[in-house]
């Protein structure tokens, strides 16, 4: 239990990531790399910007490589702690889970999501309305993937309804943004050791009886990245600096890139903004970017180009290769020549042969 004036967040992280496949296949959806760090760490940096210094993952699948790509988190600025469910208990029974370590009113965050959204003002909202739980919302062109959510005039939550099918169930195009600020009280509605959802039965139950609940609805940079496009997409934005999240350097700045101090062939060319990692190789007259984030220890052969293309680390691509807006996981081979189009996924340890050409 922490002292009154310690923030605290849990972090659902027990999904599977099947949308995100094969990506995930290899690679827990909470470490997914995002420029070259698990998107976990941009979640802890903004969590910490916002006095939050003490987070509770709850897990419950793929938990060994969790902890072993980020431990304790001292290194990212949080103290983290685990709490595992035998079996997948739903976001609801994933923070019922987690509700022996926190105390006060508590972030709850979608391990999944990047944003930037001022979470020291939606506490503020929280305070000031005598909200006991309040919902981070977003307006979206295409509101059926999500958390549907009616507030009246004075922002209180009137509806909330998960993924409607029916088209006249589409009422609203706000959002859940899956960031909450709930009364640690409240989590004892929430049945322990069974599988529930926080979106359709402990929000729906909070409105139906009444308890104040408000929707929070700032100007934000917001993205889930459930889903490869959505991953390749958030990425770029981060590299046009239209994330404001603050976290440590991601190389050595050049130009509007940042490099990761390995080695460089003299005519080979890095267009801002890029991100080039740790120890990657990048041979003779190759074009790397504008939008390419080069993983640790990947090699680029010579004459090959890589354009707004997420590769993860220890990429190896052959010469003259060209990677047009892909996904490349770690390992993966290219033959020399090789062509990989807009869209393509490449699992993690796959080969290309030479003067294949992948398109979706
Ligand atoms: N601990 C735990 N246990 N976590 C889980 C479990 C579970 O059984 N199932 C899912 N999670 C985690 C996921 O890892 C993810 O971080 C979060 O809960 C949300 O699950 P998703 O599977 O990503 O849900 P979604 O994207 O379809 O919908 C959610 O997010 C939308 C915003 O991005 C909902 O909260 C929607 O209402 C919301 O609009
Ligand atoms: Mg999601």
């Amino acid at each position: 239990m922490a002292s009154n004036n310690t923030l605290q967040a849990v972090i659902l992280a027990g999904g599977q990531g099947t949308r995100l496949r094969p990506l995930t296949l290899s690679r827990a959806k909470p470490v997914v790399p995002i420029l070259n760090r698990p998107i976990l760490a941009y979640q802890f940096a903004l969590l910490k910007a916002h006095g939050v210094s003490d987070v509770v993952l709850a897990c419950s699948y793929r938990v060994a490589d969790v902890r072993a790509a980020l431990g304790d988190a001292e290194h990212l600025g949080v103290r983290l702690r685990y709490v595992v469910e035998n079996e997948p208990l739903g976001t609801g029974g994933g923070v019922r889970n987690a509700s022996d370590l926190v105390s006060g009113t508590l972030f709850v965050l979608n391990g999944d999501i990047l944003t930037d959204a001022d979470l020291t003002a939606m506490r503020r909202l929280h305070e000031s309305r005598g909200s006991r739980t309040t919902i981070f919302l977003q307006s979206v062109p295409d509101p059926r993937q999500y958390g549907l959510v009616e507030t009246d005039a004075s922002g209180r939550l009137r509806r909330f309804r998960e993924k409607p099918t029916a088209d006249d169930e589409i009422t609203t195009s706000t959002v859940n943004a899956g960031i909450y600020l709930i009364d640690a009280e409240l989590l004892g509605r929430i049945p322990r050791d069974r599988p529930s959802s926080i979106e359709r039965e402990f929000f729906p139950a909070l409105i139906a009886d009444e308890i104040p609940c408000f929707g929070w609805c700032p100007t934000a940079y917001w993205r889930d990245i459930g889903t490869p496009s959505a991953y390749r997409a958030a990425q770029i934005d981060l590299l046009h600096e239209r994330v404001d999240i603050p976290l440590s350097p991601l190389g050595k700045p050049l130009d509007g890139s940042w490099i990761g101090g390995g080695p460089v062939a003299p005519e080979a060319r890095i267009i801002a903004p890029s991100v080039v990692g740790a120890g990657a190789a990048l041979g003779p007259r190759c074009r790397v970017g504008p939008g390419a984030v080069v993983g640790d220890g990947s090699t680029i052969g010579p004459d090959a180009r890589i354009e707004g293309a997420i590769l993860w680390e220890r990429v190896e691509v052959g010469a003259g290769a060209v990677l047009q807006d892909c996904v490349i996981g770690a390992d993966v081979k290219i033959g020399a020549h090789a062509r990989v189009g807009p869209e393509v996924v490449l699992e993690s340890g796959a080969v290309v042969p030479e003067h294949a050409t992948l398109t979706r």
